[in-house]
């Protein structure tokens, strides 16, 4: 990235978790010892500038799996102390919001601050009132599971790879989305829950497995499409939710989730009902990238807000 201008956003393939059917912690860091090297290589030849060209090193400080993230932040670490520039320390969630205002030369609406942001990956789902990059206020989290791992339980009991979310999303698009009745949560205020959709989808499947073997597969685009209902049903509710009582009028998606096709679709009737502009970044800049992070970096940078060279991360921030 270049004053705030993308050059280049490489992102290391994630196979051995479709492998082993979830992401296994000691795999993963593994993967990104392996990655990492080649990595940071790829980008800055396809970004056209050398190492010692670089005026700063961001990473992921958290949240995240531990191992992967100390692989990242040695790395990042001895960088930046190796070119004498600053360290920038990244939180992931935040930096999700992030892909909104990404340039890479192409024009996009982008929403102004401040504005409300549903953000929902594999680990996280919240809504964010966004003041400025710098100030982040979440008003609303999941008391359990992310939404994300909803989609990629429920793929799993229907016998889908992981990660299992797009695959539920493709397989939704022919599906009768209520077909099957699931759980609608009772969580007061802003908060988020989706262990009863998962634990109430996950149960019929298996019943109805009992019942008539092979009922997975034949009914796999109806239980795809009720899914998914339920989880964006439930998505909407509080987003509407949160912008009636907050009083915004632009609200933006961001993290693996919100490469939702049915989700996508469904913010854009939402705004429209409540009279809100609604900002969706492009797929590439919702589920995990380096683009995002580079992004984050660069108002750190901006702020002078550098990490210490012996910074730690950060597993989970609550
Ligand atoms: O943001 P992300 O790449 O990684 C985390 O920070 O967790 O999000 C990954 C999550 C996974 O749960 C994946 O299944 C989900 O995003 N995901 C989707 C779609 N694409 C990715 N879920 C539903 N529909 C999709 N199209
Ligand atoms: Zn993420």
């Amino acid at each position: 990235m270049a004053g705030g201008l993308l050059r280049s956003n490489v992102v290391a393939s994630q196979e051995v978790h479709a492998k082993w059917g979830g992401v296994v912690p000691e795999l993963a860091s593994r993967a990104h010892q392996e990655h990492i090297v080649p990595v940071v290589r790829e980008a800055l030849d396809a970004a056209g500038i050398a190492v010692k060209d670089l005026d700063a090193v961001a990473f992921t400080r958290g949240p995240g799996l531990i191992g992967a993230l100390l692989v990242g932040a040695c790395f990042a670490r001895s960088m930046a102390q190796a070119l004498r520039v600053p360290l920038l320390a990244v939180d992931h969630v935040q930096a999700h919001v992030m892909a909104h205002f990404i340039r890479d030369g192409e024009d996009r609406p982008r929403p102004s601050f401040p504005f409300l942001n549903l953000t929902v990956s594999g680990g996280h789902s919240q809504l964010v009132l966004v003041r400025s990059p710098l100030d982040m206020q979440v008003v609303g989290r999941t008391l359990d599971d992310a939404a994300g791992e909803a989609f990629d339980k429920g793929a799993k009991v229907l016998g889908l790879p992981y990660p299992g979310g797009p695959l539920v999303d493709r397989n939704a698009r022919s599906g009768d989305a209520l077909r099957f009745a699931l759980p609608k949560p009772a969580i007061e205020g802003l908060d988020l829950s989706f262990s009863g959709i998962k634990t109430a989808f996950v149960a019929l499947v298996n019943r109805e497995e009992l019942r008539q073997p092979g009922f997975k597969e034949t009914e796999r685009a109806d239980l795809c499409a009720s899914l998914q209902h339920a989880i964006i049903d439930h998505l909407m509710a509080k987003l509407r939710r949160a912008i009636r009582e907050l009083g915004v009028n632009q609200v933006g998606i961001a993290g693996g989730v919100a490469a939702n096709s049915g989700l996508r679709l469904r913010l854009a009737e939402l705004g429209r009902r409540e009279g809100v502009d609604v900002f969706v970044p492009p797929m590439a800049y919702c589920t995990d990238n380096a683009a995002m992070i580079a992004m984050a970096g660069h108002h750190l940078l901006e702020a002078g807000q550098f990490a210490p060279l012996d910074v730690v991360p950060v597993p989970r921030t609550h």
